[in-house]
């Protein structure tokens, strides 16, 4: 399949280089990311179109499923070619009605990593984000005692790289000290920005960025200069919402999920978007919502 941009490259660590534009495996999962998906073959089928269309960097976890998203990639791209790089994150499990709970001792955080090994059927996983916090913001507490068993992890040859979720400036360093961080993962997007200085510290520090929720999530983003700027170069405002992301700075490496191969192609068209000053100008003038 042809395929031109994917909104560049970035190199994570030495010989972790993905697309900018990246694939986020969680909408794979059934109704409130339980269960198995809606559409078996459509889920495989997205997970093959994903790599056909270049893109080397996958985002998923245990959680989503449980064990669904996992098995799914497993079942759709192994053997894995060499270039993928799939992260996957450690600290919540979920109960037999779907709901969330941390999993965040250090016994949880090592057979986690287990889990994840097997359902991905691999012998080292290329990237463990330690997810931690709330629902989708930081919450301020050491997470000394959960890295230390990552990068315990990691010595052992497990894990090839770290990094967090849902953290903050002073968490980030924390986990700095223990072992180096090479991505951070936290809710960002055209209306939700508290993590603008963040970002620009993480460039600075030549750290990746990855927003989840980078379309609003489970309450996908509505905004009238969205919807403006979209029709105005005629493009999906989901696709106009992609190329903001990519514009707003180097180190962001996109994770958009989605079920369909429909939505796949329009948010990766999004990384052929370039957005005028004016655009971007009228984007940024959302008012962020909640920050
Ligand atoms: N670290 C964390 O705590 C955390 C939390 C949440 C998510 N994540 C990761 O981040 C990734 C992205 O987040 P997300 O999937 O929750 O949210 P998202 O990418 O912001 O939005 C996904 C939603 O948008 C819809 N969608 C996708 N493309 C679309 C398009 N072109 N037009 C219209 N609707 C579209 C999807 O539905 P369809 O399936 O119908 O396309 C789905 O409902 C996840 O897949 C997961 O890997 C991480």
């Amino acid at each position: 399949m042809a395929t031109t941009d994917l909104g560049g490259t970035f190199t994570m660590a030495e010989g972790v280089t993905v697309t900018r534009m990246g694939y986020g495996a969680m909408q794979l999962a059934g109704p409130g990311v339980f269960g198995p998906p809606k559409d078996r073959d459509e889920a495989i089928a997205v997970l093959r179109e994903v790599v056909e269309l270049g893109i080397t960097h996958i985002d998923t976890s245990d959680f989503y499923g449980p064990f669904v998203t996992n098995e799914l990639i497993r079942e759709a791209l192994s053997p894995y070619p060499e270039d993928l790089v799939i992260v996957t994150k450690v600290g919540a499990r979920r109960d037999d009605a779907g709901n969330w709970h941390h999993a965040r001792t250090p016994d949880e955080i090592r057979s986690a990593v287990h889990d994840n090994l097997d359902h991905l059927g691999l012998d080292v996983l290329d990237i463990v984000n330690l997810r931690f916090g709330g629902f989708a913001q930081a919450e301020p507490e050491s997470l000394e005692e959960q890295f230390v068993a990552l990068a315990e992890l990691q010595q052992l040859g497990l894990i090839r790289h770290l990094g967090v979720s849902t953290v903050n400036a002073e968490q980030i360093a924390e986990a700095q000290s223990i072992a180096p961080v090479v991505c951070v993962q936290n809710f960002y997007n055209l209306a939700h920005r508290t993590d603008d200085e963040l970002i620009a510290s993480l460039h600075a520090q030549g750290i990746g960025y990855v927003p989840y929720f980078p379309l609003g999530g489970f309450t996908p983003l509505q905004s009238e200069a969205l919807h403006e700027v979209a029709a105005r170069i005629g493009e999906p405002s989901m696709t106009v919402a992609i190329a903001w992301l990519l514009q707003r700075s180097p180190n962001i490496l996109l994770i958009p999920g989605t079920s369909t191969r429909i939505h796949l192609r329009e948010n990766v068209a999004g990384a052929t978007l370039t957005l005028s000053e004016d655009d971007v100008t009228l984007l940024d003038s959302i008012t962020p919502a909640g920050d």
